[in-house]
C-alpha cells in the first residue's frame, strides 16, 4: 500500500474543448474531403480509442521514437532540471505522460519543481493523467487543460518562477510549413526570458526504419490510421466503411517526412449525414492524406527555432543517433 499523501492531491483541470470541438471536427473534414487532394488534420485520430491504439504504438518493436527519447530524458534529466532550474512544467499534447514522469522526478529531486500543467485534446485520458500524477507526486500542484496547444496556449496559468514547456514525442513534426511557424512563434510568445522549450525531434534517417515505424507488422497503426473515419462515422454520422481503406505510410525523401494516407480500395461513395448529408465520392484508388510527420537535420530545426525568435541552448541524441531532444530559449532582442 503506498501511504497517503497528509495534504488532498491540488488538481484542476480546465476544458476548453466542449463547445468547439465538435465544430472544429465538422470544419476540418468539411474542408479536407472537399479538398484535391482529399486531407484530414492528425488531432482527429485521438479519441480515447485513438490514443489507446497510440499507446499500443509506443511499444511496438518498430517504433522506435518513443524508447530513443526516454532513453535521452533518463540519461539527460537532471541536466536539464539544472539548467533550467523549472519550477513549473507545461506540456502540450501530454498524452499518457509516461516519459514525463522522467522528468518530474528529476525536476522533483532537484528540489525546484511546484506544478505541473498537462494540455491535450484527449479530455479523458488527461484526467487520469492528473489523478495518477497528483497521487505519485504529493504535493505537486497539478493544473490540467483540455486543449488544442494551437488555440489554447493562453489558458495556461501564469507561473511565477522559470517553467519548462514541453512538446515531446515528435508531434511538432505534425506540423508543417506555416501551421509548424504558427506553433513555435505561439509558443516563443508564451515564454519569458527564462523560460524554455524542451522540443523532442524525430531525425531524419534511412527510409526502411521509418516506413517500418509506421507500418509496423502487426497492423496497429493501420488500425490508428482508419479510427479516424471511425471516429468521423460516430461524430458526424456518416458512413465509412473502414475495410475498404488501405494503410499506407510512405518517406518522402525530398520533404523529409513520413506521409499516412487511407486509399480507397474501390469506387466507393460516403455520406456524412451531419454534414447535411454531404456526398464524398472516391475513385478506386484514390487516397486521403492523414498525417505528415516531418522529420528532422540539427540544421532545420535551428531554422525553425529561429524563424519563431528562439535560440538552440541545449541539444542531445540517443545513443543511436534516432532522435533528439532540445532546449531552446527566446532570443535576446539586441
Ligand atoms: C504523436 C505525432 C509524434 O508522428 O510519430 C505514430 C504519431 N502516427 N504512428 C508520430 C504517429 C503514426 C506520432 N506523433
Amino acid at each position: 500500500m503506498t501511504p497517503l499523501p497528509d495534504t488532498a492531491p491540488d488538481i484542476t483541470v480546465t476544458t476548453l474543448l466542449a463547445d468547439t470541438s465538435q465544430r472544429t471536427l465538422a470544419d476540418d473534414v468539411l474542408a479536407g474531403l472537399s479538398a484535391s487532394p482529399k486531407t484530414l488534420p492528425p488531432k482527429h485520430f485521438y479519441d480515447s480509442v485513438g490514443a489507446e491504439l497510440f499507446d499500443q504504438i509506443c511499444d511496438l518493436p518498430e517504433y522506435y521514437p518513443t524508447r530513443a527519447e526516454r532513453e535521452i530524458l533518463v540519461t539527460q534529466s537532471a541536466q536539464i532540471a539544472q539548467l533550467t532550474g523549472a519550477t513549473e512544467l507545461v506540456e502540450l499534447g501530454a498524452g499518457s505522460a509516461d516519459k514525463t514522469r522522467v522528468l518530474l522526478t528529476a525536476l522533483s529531486e532537484a528540489g525546484t519543481l511546484d506544478t505541473y500543467v498537462p494540455m491535450d485534446v484527449a479530455e479523458q485520458q488527461l484526467r487520469q493523467v492528473c489523478e495518477a500524477i497528483a497521487d505519485e507526486y504529493p504535493g505537486l500542484k497539478v493544473h490540467g487543460v483540455a486543449g488544442d496547444f494551437l488555440r489554447h496556449m493562453d489558458a495556461v496559468p501564469a507561473s511565477e518562477g522559470p517553467r519548462i514547456v514541453a512538446l515531446l514525442g515528435g508531434t511538432v513534426g505534425n506540423f508543417i510549413g506555416a501551421d509548424r511557424a504558427d506553433l513555435l512563434a505561439g509558443i516563443s510568445a508564451a515564454l519569458r526570458p527564462t523560460d524554455y522549450l524542451l522540443l523532442g525531434t524525430d531525425l531524419v534517417k534511412d527510409r526502411a526504419p521509418l516506413e517500418a515505424a509506421y507500418d509496423d507488422s502487426q497492423g496497429v497503426t493501420a488500425a490508428f490510421n482508419r479510427n479516424v473515419l471511425q471516429v468521423i462515422n460516430r461524430e458526424l454520422d456518416a458512413d465509412f466503411d473502414l475495410n475498404s481503406f488501405e494503410h499506407i505510410a510512405l518517406y518522402n525523401e525530398q520533404e523529409e517526412q513520413i506521409e499516412m494516407r487511407l486509399r480507397s480500395t474501390l469506387a466507393q461513395e460516403v455520406t456524412i449525414k451531419n454534414l447535411s448529408a454531404l456526398r464524398v465520392v472516391f475513385e478506386a484508388g484514390e487516397e486521403i492524406l492523414t498525417e505528415v510527420s516531418a522529420k528532422f537535420t540539427p540544421e532545420r530545426l535551428e531554422q525553425d527555432l529561429a524563424g519563431a525568435g528562439l535560440e538552440l541552448a541545449w541539444f542531445e541524441t540517443d545513443s543511436a543517433g534516432q532522435f533528439a531532444l532540445s532546449l531552446s530559449h527566446p532570443q535576446l532582442s539586441p
